[in-house]
């Protein structure tokens, strides 16, 4: 104490001052900065966690640790131009990658593959080298794509309040008589495919005159039931279609808004982009493109899931569904040409290969969900010409 009052006035002062500040040659700044914004993503998606280092200088050498809520939680390493995995906590082994491009611009982003409802939360980007330190914290938000999933697994035997597994496939056809014009249905009400030319049939009460929409013959008003819906088009990429459920009354002329509040509970692939139809509607994650869909209708809980035939996975679960004590039927929208639907008859036992245990984690997806250059490419190419546009048809 004695000390410190001989010390001059002025040198007291400064010590109130940060020591970085004051001895600036002593603290070589280091400074993160993330992106001053929670990052959000789906269950199943990529996704890239923004931090750098501000000013920019070059990262090469120096410490980096991605952690979660504590040092010991690492997420990743690097270090001295090599990434390091021993520490790595097992929830995210195999899953990520620094932008290694990036570092020599003071680039720190974090790519995290293969979204986990359990990969929200926080995360700590740090950074050090032999006398300085810094960190920035980046929130990452992960939506689960139907609100059922991660509390059930609907695909997995076990569910224990699954859709899919427990309930037998029933045989579902197809009614003609509601058919678009320009939809032929088999023989055997089976399968349905969209042409160019409109068939002559007659514009009865129950058949979809604008919309190019088809019903099952089968309708439900209790238990639960399940069908297998299988895609085919010859560029199954660029198709447009939606499969699901509508009540029994649904409108069939003119204008259809395909939405629960009309009576229609489906999901919807379109534009390399596949969507709950909820109002608005919800962006799925996209891992592969499904083409076998399991169509799950429980009419006693009201709810509507569709499951990937593939692999299990939850596609998308309607709850609270509005059925209002009428009976509910398949619907089917073919909005490309030349596509063709399948009614399979089998056993929803079927998926599951892929699922080793858990549940929320579908397989990695094979390219981002989100693909501008794919997107606009697209744009360019295909929807010009208009397609399958269903304002290029005349509705009555
Ligand atoms: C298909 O539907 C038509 C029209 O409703 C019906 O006459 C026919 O018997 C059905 N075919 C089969 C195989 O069920």
């Amino acid at each position: 104490m004695q000390r410190g009052l001989s010390l001059p006035a002025h040198l007291l002062h400064l010590h109130i001052l940060p020591l970085p500040l004051l001895f600036p040659w002593w603290f070589p700044m280091l400074t993160v900065a993330g992106p001053g914004h929670p990052v959000t993503a789906t269950v199943g998606q990529d996704v890239l966690l923004p931090c750098h280092l501000s000013p920019q200088r070059d990262a090469r050498t120096l410490d980096v640790r991605w952690i979660r809520e504590k040092f010991s939680e690492i997420v990743h390493h690097y270090r001295n131009g090599e990434d390091l995995y021993r520490e790595q906590m097992g929830a995210y082994s195999g899953r990520t990658e620094l932008a290694r491009d990036g570092l020599s611009a003071g680039s720190l982003d974090l790519r995290i593959t293969g979204l986990r409802p359990s990969d929200d939360g926080l995360y700590v980007c740090t950074v050090r080298d032999a006398d300085a330190y810094d960190e920035a914290i980046v929130k990452l938000e992960v939506a689960a794509p139907g609100p059922e999933l991660g509390k059930a697994c609907p695909g997995l035997s076990s569910a224990p309040d699954g859709l899919a597994p427990s309930v037998p496939a029933v045989k579902v056809t197809l009614d003609p008589d509601t058919a678009h014009p320009l939809l032929v249905v088999s023989p055997d009400n089976k399968s349905v495919r969209r042409q160019t030319e409109r068939q002559q049939v007659p514009d009865t009460r129950e058949r979809f005159d604008c919309w190019c929409c088809v019903l099952g013959r089968e309708d439900f008003r209790e238990g639960r039931h399940c069908w297998l819906v299988e895609v085919e088009a010859e560029q199954i990429k660029d198709s447009w279609w939606a499969v699901g459920v509508a009540r029994a009354s649904v409108e069939r002329k003119g204008w259809i808004d395909a939405s629960p509040k009309e009576g229609i509970w489906a999901v919807r692939y379109y534009e390399r982009q596949l969507m709950s139809l909820t109002w608005p509607n919800t962006r799925l994650p996209l891992s592969p493109i499904p083409t076998r869909i399991w169509v799950c209708l429980d009419c006693t809980q009201q709810q509507v899931s569709f499951i990937n035939a593939d692999n299990g996975v939850e596609i998308f679960t309607f709850t609270a569904a509005s059925f209002n004590g009428e009976s509910i039927r398949p619907w089917f929208w073919l909005v490309s040409n030349s596509l063709q639907l399948f009614l399979r008859d089998s056993t929803p036992q079927t998926p599951s290969p892929a699922l080793g245990g858990s549940c929320s984690s579908p397989d990695t997806p094979a390219s981002p969900l989100l693909d501008p250059a794919g997107a606009e490419g697209w744009d360019a190419a295909s929807r010009g010409q208009a397609p399958y546009s269903p304002w290029a048809l005349p509705c009555p």
